[in-house]
């Protein structure tokens, strides 16, 4: 597995989570930050130059500047110059004024360049963790939330990085100039406008901190939202065939209200909020006017600095303001991270250290295995130990839920035997200690439900082959999965798109599609798992005389319910509700009696009248109907047939 190292992290907390997204951005939120205090400088001359244009230039004061500056103003002719050139303070106002606005569009250039790179990254590593998780883990997560996860989730962290946290900055250094600014107008001043100061952030942390479990349930309720919509629209073919459209849009329609309702309470919470901000604001607004006109008055400022106080003083509010909803969005990305801990903390698949890849043309040997699922109440598998030669063709027939498909999930390593609940060997070799990712390279699975991706046919059947597949060999699999006659019948054969945006197959040509996908691979091992299920007789008939060709030395596992499917193989198991019942060739097993001889009996439609000796219904009354029928005799129109 290469680029594990990443995912192999187990995240204690939040933070560690976040620097890890940060990987890679850190310089240019860094520079972004840099930008912006520059920015809040510039902001801060501005007022300055309006004091000195106020006072000195229209009024005759004596310019209130550091030794330096006051140093070069006397070089440059003094104040009076401007009274001559009125268009140097036009000048010098623009001058600071590009300076900010060049410093903002490098802020924005870094901050914006620096959160696409994090959430590229953050992407990256949630699609990468999510495709390597347990398939336990998906099979008890809903598509929904995940999606919910990574999408808006992903969004408020984004948010959280590039727009709250380089605010802190800002706000933060915005706060230290403005104050340093106002202190040298006036210390006492500056003392009453930033009482309020304290008040303001203090009250907004207070107020997000008890909203931060509501913002949680919003969007917990969100996700369930989307779930049910992407349930409705995946299994949007069943909600039609039983007329479930209105269940279906009532369901959304309820959960749809109870969330709108959750936002306009939390709306209602929020506004009350942002009034008390506003009177708040409004009181420190009034404070310093109050005292400005005062000192003012008293000649203690003159008037350029209060006019220079009260922008400083405006300057300030929108951040201090701002940094209460700062906070408050942090209390949601913290939410969002913790969300998606959920995700990347989740250990992904691992295989032993120096995990072994024994040759698969070996005997499978299940030893005592006993399995449950997580969430389910009874066991799946109880005690099953059985034997699936190498090169033979082993058929296991049961009823539904009887453990078939887990047996080969199993085998598979989708769900992997802890200790205690038995053995699985490859030869000698413990199931556990093979390496993972060679396993499903050498066993071909064709899955009960198979599913086709967004593609061509020819895709479709390439993907899981490590080469690329030419012509010839996809008329070769396809012949074989008795897909080609239908395939040449599509106007672009192979190239006819499927999937979601393509041509819908019929489950049938589905299964054979996915046949050939595994026959292109030809793997050591070969599991059919009910593959056959949606096909008629006779085309199930034909495809197992192909496949038989085909399979060559591979061990083949049939999965059926159909006794016909199945009834060649070297072996047959017969499971019943998670046990070996019975286990044999068809010929000891129908002799046997038992439960795979109801079974043949049931499926001939014969019953069992005098045909002890023969079985149901001889080969001569299916004359021309080869194949759909059990013939306890082993053979099918007079063929031997190993698949
Ligand atoms: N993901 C799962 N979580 C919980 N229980 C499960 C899960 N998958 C299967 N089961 C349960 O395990 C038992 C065996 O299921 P399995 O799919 O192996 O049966 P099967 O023999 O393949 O049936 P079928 O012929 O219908 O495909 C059933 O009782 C089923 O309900
Ligand atoms: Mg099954």
């Amino acid at each position: 597995m290469r680029n594990r190292e990443k995912t192999e992290k187990s995240f204690e907390n939040r933070l560690s989570l976040l620097q890890f997204f940060l990987q890679g951005s850190v310089c240019l939120f860094v520079s972004a930050m840099i930008a912006a205090s520059a920015v809040s400088f510039a902001d801060m001359l501005l007022p300055r130059i309006m004091t000195f244009t106020v006072d000195s230039v229209i009024g005759d004061l004596e310019p209130r500047l550091s030794p330096y500056f006051l140093g070069l103003l006397e070089r440059a002719g003094g104040a009076g110059i401007f009274r001559r050139q009125p268009y140097l303070i036009a000048l010098l106002v623009a001058a600071t004024a590009a300076a900010g606005a060049v410093c903002r569009y490098l802020f924005r250039y870094f901050n914006e360049a620096g959160a696409e790179r994090m959430v590229k990254r953050m992407r990256v590593s949630l699609y990468d963790h999510i495709v390597h998780l347990p398939y336990a883990w998906h099979g008890s997560n809903s598509t929904g939330d995940i999606l919910q996860r990574c999408t808006s989730d992903v969004e408020t962290i984004r948010e959280f990085v590039s727009e709250q946290l380089t605010s802190l900055v800002r706000v933060a250094v915005l706060i230290v100039l403005a104050v340093w600014f106002m202190a040298q107008i006036s210390l006492k001043m500056t003392a009453a406008a930033s009482v309020f100061i304290p008040v303001l952030v203090g009250y907004s942390v207070f107020f997000y901190s008890k909203t931060g479990s509501a913002f949680l349930k919003a969007d917990e309720e969100e996700s369930t939202l989307s779930a049910i919509a992407q349930e409705n629209l995946t299994g949007v073919r069943v909600v039609r065939a039983f007329g479930r459209e209105r269940y279906e849009r009532e369901r959304f329609e309820k959960q749809n209200e109870y969330y709108t309702g959750l936002w306009i309470r939390l709306i209602k919470i929020l506004s009350l909020n942002w009034m008390t901000g506003d009177l708040l604001t409004g009181l420190q607004y009034l404070l310093v006017m109050v005292t400005g006109s005062v000192f003012c008055v008293r000649r203690e400022i003159t008037p350029g600095e209060f006019i220079a106080f009260v922008s400083y003083n405006s300057m300030l509010t929108w951040p201090v303001r701002r940094l209460g909803r700062v906070i408050s969005e942090m209390s949601k990305a913290g939410i969002s991270l913790e969300r998606l801990r959920y995700i990347m903390a989740e250990g992904t698949e691992r295989d032993p250290e120096n995990a072994l890849e024994p040759p698969m043309d070996r005997d499978i040997t299940f030893r005592h295995v006993s399995f449950s699922y997580e969430d389910a109440s009874g066991e799946a598998l109880m005690d099953v130990s059985l034997t699936i030669p190498a090169h033979a063709t082993v058929g296991i027939l049961g009823g539904t839920g009887s453990g078939k498909s887990t047996l080969m999930y199993l085998l598979e390593k989708l769900y992997p035997l802890a200790p205690g609940q038995g053995q699985i060997l490859i030869g000698d070799t413990d199931l556990a200690d093979v390496s993972t990712p060679y396993l499903r390279s050498q066993i071909g699975m064709v899955l009960q439900e198979p599913y086709l991706f967004s593609g061509t046919i020819a895709d479709n059947i390439g993907i899981a082959s490590p080469e690329d597949v030419d012509e010839d060999e996809l008329q070769d699999v396809t012949m074989k999965a008795d897909l080609l006659n239908t395939v040449r019948r599509f106007p672009e054969g192979f190239a006819t798109k499927v999937g979601e945006r393509g041509v819908t197959l019929s489950g049938g040509q589905k299964q054979r599609t996915a046949i050939a996908q595994m026959l292109v691979r030809k793997t050591p091992v070969m599991i059919f798992d009910d593959s056959l299920s949606a096909v008629d007789a006779e085309t199930d008939d034909r495809i197992r005389r192909a496949l038989r060709a085909a399979s060559g030395e591979a061990t083949v596992i049939i999965i059926a319910h159909r006794v016909m499917t199945l009834m060649h193989a070297d072996r047959i198991f017969v499971l019943d509700r998670g046990r070996v019942a019975e286990e044999g060739t068809h010929e000891e097993l129908y002799r046997k009696g038992g439960i795979y001889r109801r079974i043949c009996d049931l499926q001939s439609g014969g019953g069992d009248e005098g045909a002890e000796e023969a079985g149901p219904t001889a080969g001569s009354s299916l004359k021309g109907k080869a194949g759909q029928r059990p013939d306890p005799a082993g053979k099918e129109g007079g063929h031997e047939e190993k698949v």
